[in-house]
C-alpha cells in the first residue's frame, strides 16, 4: 500500500475544550506521522472557500460561522493509506453514527462540531493540503 498524505484539521470544539493533544494521540497511535502543523484563525472568506463545495447545502452559512467561531488546528497527516486511514479513525461524521473509539464518538458534541475534518479521497487531499501549506511547510 502507498505511503501517503491527507489534510486534517482540528475543529474550533476541539481548540476550545483543549483536546489537540488526545487527537493527535490518535492519529499518532494509528501510524499515522503529523509532517505539518499550525494553529489558525479561518477568515469568513478562507472557510467559505474551504468548503465551497457544500455551498448549495443548507448548512453551509451555520458550517462556516462554526469553522470561524475559534482557532483551528490544520495539518497534514502521512503513511500508508492515510486518507481512509484518517476517515476511520475520525468516525461517522454524525458522533451518534460513530463507531466506538472513533475520534467522533468520544469528542464529537454534535453533527457540526464533530471535532475534525479529513480529506475525502487522495485528490481532494492534495487540493486541501495546497489550500494551507506550502511545500517547504510539510516535512516528511
Ligand atoms: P461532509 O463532507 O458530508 O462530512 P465529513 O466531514 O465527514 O467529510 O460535511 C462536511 C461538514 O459539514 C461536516 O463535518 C459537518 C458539516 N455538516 C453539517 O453541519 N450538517 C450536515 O447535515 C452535514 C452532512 C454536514
Amino acid at each position: 500500500m502507498a505511503v501517503e498524505r491527507t489534510l486534517s484539521i482540528l475543529k474550533p470544539d476541539a481548540t476550545r475544550r483543549n483536546l489537540t493533544g488526545k487527537i493527535n494521540a490518535k492519529f499518532e497511535e494509528a501510524g499515522l506521522r503529523i509532517v505539518a502543523q499550525k494553529r489558525l484563525q479561518l477568515s469568513e472568506a478562507q472557510a467559505g472557500a474551504f468548503y465551497a463545495v457544500h455551498k448549495e447545502r443548507p448548512f453551509y452559512k451555520d458550517l462556516v460561522a462554526f469553522m470561524t467561531s475559534g482557532p483551528v488546528v490544520v495539518q497534514v497527516l502521512e503513511g500508508e493509506n492515510a486518507v481512509a486511514k484518517n476517515r476511520e479513525i475520525m468516525g461517522a461524521t454524525n458522533p451518534a453514527n460513530a463507531a466506538p473509539g472513533t475520534i467522533r464518538k468520544e469528542f464529537a458534541e454534535s453533527i457540526e462540531a464533530n471535532s475534525v475534518h479529513g480529506s475525502d479521497s487522495a485528490e481532494n487531499a492534495a487540493t486541501e493540503i495546497a489550500f494551507f501549506f506550502a511545500g517547504v511547510e510539510i516535512v516528511g
